[in-house]
C-alpha cells in the first residue's frame, strides 16, 4: 500500500511541476514575441521613421526636435513634446545588434535616432542622455549621442495602464547597462517641464504614454 501511495503522489507532483514549467515557458515566449504595434495596430518596423505622440493625435502634443531654446539656437537639439504641433519629428527606432529583425519587440534594446542631421548642427541624431543621475537639465533627453552606447540606450515597453483598449500604447525606458557601464536599472521616460517647455527626461518616474504614428508617404502602399 504505502509505496503505490508515495509513488502516485511522486506522478501527481511530476505533472503539477511539468505543468507550471509549461505556463511559465509559454508566458514568457509570448512577452519576448510581443511585437510594438502602431495606432492602427499594425507592426512597427525596425529602423524606419515613425511620428510618436499622444493617444489621442488631435489633440497636438507630438514629439519634435527643437533648435532653439530661451530664443537662442542650440546644437545639439533638444527632444520635445509641442502643444501646437499634431504631427511632429520622424524618429527611428534601431535595434542594437539585431539588423535582421523586421519589427521591434517590446524590451529590445534600441537606438532612437532623428535622421540625417539638418541645418548646421552636425551632432549626432541619437537621443542620448548626458547624465541620468543628475538632476535636469543632465537627465533630459538631447540629440548627440553614439549607436550602442550607455547613454543612447533605450527599450520600448507596454504601457501598463492604456488610455484607450483600441489603441496600442507604450512607454520609453532608459537602460544604460544594456549596452555599455552605468546604473544597472533602467529609467522611465518621462515630460519634464523646463522654463515652460515639455521635454522628454528620465526625471520623473511617471511614465509618458506614447502612440506609434506611421510617417505617411505619397507612394506609400502598405
Ligand atoms: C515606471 O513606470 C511604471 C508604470 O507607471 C511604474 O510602475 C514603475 O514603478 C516606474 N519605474 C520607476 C523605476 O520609476
Amino acid at each position: 500500500m504505502k509505496p503505490s501511495r508515495s509513488y502516485a503522489l511522486l506522478l501527481l507532483f511530476v505533472i503539477a511541476t511539468q505543468s507550471l514549467i509549461s505556463i511559465t515557458t509559454t508566458s514568457t515566449a509570448a512577452a519576448t514575441d510581443d511585437i510594438v504595434k502602431d495606432s492602427k495596430g499594425k507592426k512597427v518596423l525596425n529602423n524606419v521613421p515613425y511620428h510618436i505622440g499622444p493617444v489621442i493625435p488631435a489633440m497636438g502634443y507630438h514629439i519634435k526636435l527643437t533648435n532653439t531654446m530661451d530664443n537662442k539656437k542650440i546644437c545639439p537639439f533638444n527632444v520635445v513634446q509641442d502643444p501646437s504641433d499634431n504631427l511632429g519629428g520622424q524618429f527611428m527606432f534601431t535595434l542594437v545588434g539585431n539588423f535582421d529583425d523586421k519589427y521591434l519587440h517590446t524590451s529590445s534594446i534600441l537606438g532612437i535616432d532623428s535622421g540625417y542631421p539638418k541645418g548646421e548642427c552636425e551632432e549626432s541624431t541619437f537621443w542620448t542622455i548626458p547624465d541620468v543621475e543628475e538632476p535636469p537639465p543632465s537627465n533630459l533627453i538631447t540629440t548627440g549621442g553614439g549607436f550602442d552606447k550607455s547613454f543612447t540606450c533605450f527599450q520600448v515597453v507596454e504601457y501598463p495602464t492604456p488610455t484607450s483598449p483600441e489603441v496600442p500604447s507604450y512607454m520609453l525606458q532608459h537602460c544604460p547597462s544594456f549596452c555599455g557601464a552605468g546604473p544597472q536599472t533602467c529609467f522611465n521616460i518621462s515630460i519634464y517641464v523646463d522654463n515652460g517647455v515639455r521635454r522628454l527626461s528620465s526625471a520623473d518616474a511617471t511614465p509618458f504614454e506614447l502612440v506609434f504614428y506611421k510617417v505617411k508617404e505619397t507612394h506609400d502602399s502598405m
